[in-house]
C-alpha cells in the first residue's frame, strides 16, 4: 500500500480479533454474515483515530492502550432500537403488579424495577409513568426503578430524559403534558421528563455479564430484546442470576423473540407471552 492510502475494508483476520473481543466484553455474537454492516460502523471510528485499516484497528483495541476504544467498540456493535411502552402487555401486567404492591408499599415495604439493557431510557419512562399513573404518590414511598446499559452513551442519553418529537410515538397526549417539558429543539419539539419522572430512575452503566453490585432483590426485571444478541451459553448463564435477583413472586419480562429454554428446569415458570416468574415449590 502506498504511503497515505487506507484500505478501509473489514479482511477476516480482523474480523476474528473484533468478533473474539466483542464477545468477551459483552457476550455480543457477531456472524461473519453481518461483516459489511460491522465494517460501516466502524469506519467512522478508524477515521476518528487516523488509523489505516483494521488491522491497526484490531491490533489498537486489543490493546493496553485500548481501554476506552473497547467501550466505543461496543457502542458502535450493539443495537440500541427502543420506543416508548414498547411491547405494551409487559406495562399492564406491571399496572396489576403495582397495585398488589400497594398495601406493601404505604406500609413502608419497598419495591424495585430494574430496566437491564435500558437503551435510551424509553423503557424506564414508560415504567416510571406506569407507576405514577397507578400511585401518584411513589416518590413518598420507597419505590425506584434501576435502568442500566453497557453502553456509556445511551446512559448518559437516557439521563437527560430529553426526546425528539418523532421519538414520543407512544406517548398519549395526556402523558405528554403530564409527565413531560415541552421545549424547541433544532427542527422539532423537544420533550423532556419532569423531575417527577426522573426522580424515580437511577441510571448507570452495567455490563450484564459483569458482576452485579445491586443488594436486595427486584419485583420486576425487564430484560427484553437484550439477549437476543446473545448465544445460548451466554443467555443461560444469565438466567440463574435473574432468577437470585428476583424477589419469589417476581416478574422477568424478556423481549418478544426471547424465550428461557425449559423454564421450569431453571426455577422458572412461564406467565404469559415472554413473561416469567419463579417456580413456587
Ligand atoms: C435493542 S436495545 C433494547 C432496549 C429496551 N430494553 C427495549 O426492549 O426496547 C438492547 C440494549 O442492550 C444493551 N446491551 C447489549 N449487550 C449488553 C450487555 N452485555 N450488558 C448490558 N447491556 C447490553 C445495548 O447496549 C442496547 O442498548
Amino acid at each position: 500500500m502506498s504511503a497515505g492510502v487506507c484500505d478501509l475494508t473489514l479482511d477476516p483476520k480482523s474480523f476474528r480479533t473484533i468478533a473474539d473481543l466483542a464477545y468477551r466484553e459483552s457476550g455480543l455474537t457477531l456472524v461473519e454474515e453481518k461483516a459489511s454492516m460491522i465494517q460501516s460502523r466502524l469506519r467512522p471510528r478508524l477515521r476518528m483515530l487516523g488509523l489505516r485499516d483494521f488491522a491497526q484497528y484490531s491490533a489498537f483495541v486489543g490493546s493496553d492502550a485500548g481501554t476506552d476504544e473497547r467501550k466505543q467498540l461496543i457502542s458502535a456493535l450493539t443495537t440500541n432500537v427502543t420506543h416508548f411502552f414498547r411491547e405494551n402487555h409487559h406495562f399492564k401486567t406491571l399496572e396489576k403488579v403495582i397495585d398488589a404492591r400497594l398495601p406493601e408499599l404505604r406500609a413502608g415495604k419497598r419495591m424495585r424495577i430494574w430496566s437491564a439493557g435500558c437503551s435510551n431510557g424509553q423503557e424506564a419512562y414508560s415504567a416510571a409513568m406506569t407507576l405514577l399513573e397507578r400511585c401518584p404518590k411513589a416518590a413518598e414511598y420507597d419505590l425506584r426503578i434501576l435502568a442500566t446499559d453497557i453502553d456509556p452513551q445511551v446512559v448518559s442519553f437516557a439521563r437527560r430524559g430529553s426526546y425528539a418529537a418523532r421519538l414520543m410515538d407512544g406517548v398519549s397526549e395526556t402523558l405528554r403534558k403530564t409527565y413531560f417539558d415541552r421545549g424547541t429543539g433544532g427542527q422539532e419539539p423537544m420533550f423532556t421528563a419532569k423531575p417527577e419522572l426522573k426522580n424515580l430512575i437511577h441510571f448507570n452503566e452495567l455490563n450484564l455479564l459483569a458482576p452485579w453490585p445491586m443488594r436486595g432483590s427486584f419485583d420486576v426485571i425487564f430484560c427484553r430484546n437484550v439477549v437476543i444478541y446473545f448465544d445460548l451459553a451466554t443467555q443461560t448463564g444469565l438466567w440463574p442470576r435473574f432468577l437470585k435477583a428476583l424477589r419469589p413472586d417476581g416478574h422477568l419480562f424478556l423481549g418478544h423473540s426471547e424465550r428461557i429454554a425449559a423454564p421450569e428446569s431453571l426455577g422458572f415458570c412461564t406467565d404469559g407471552p415472554t413473561s416469567y416468574r419463579p417456580l413456587t415449590s
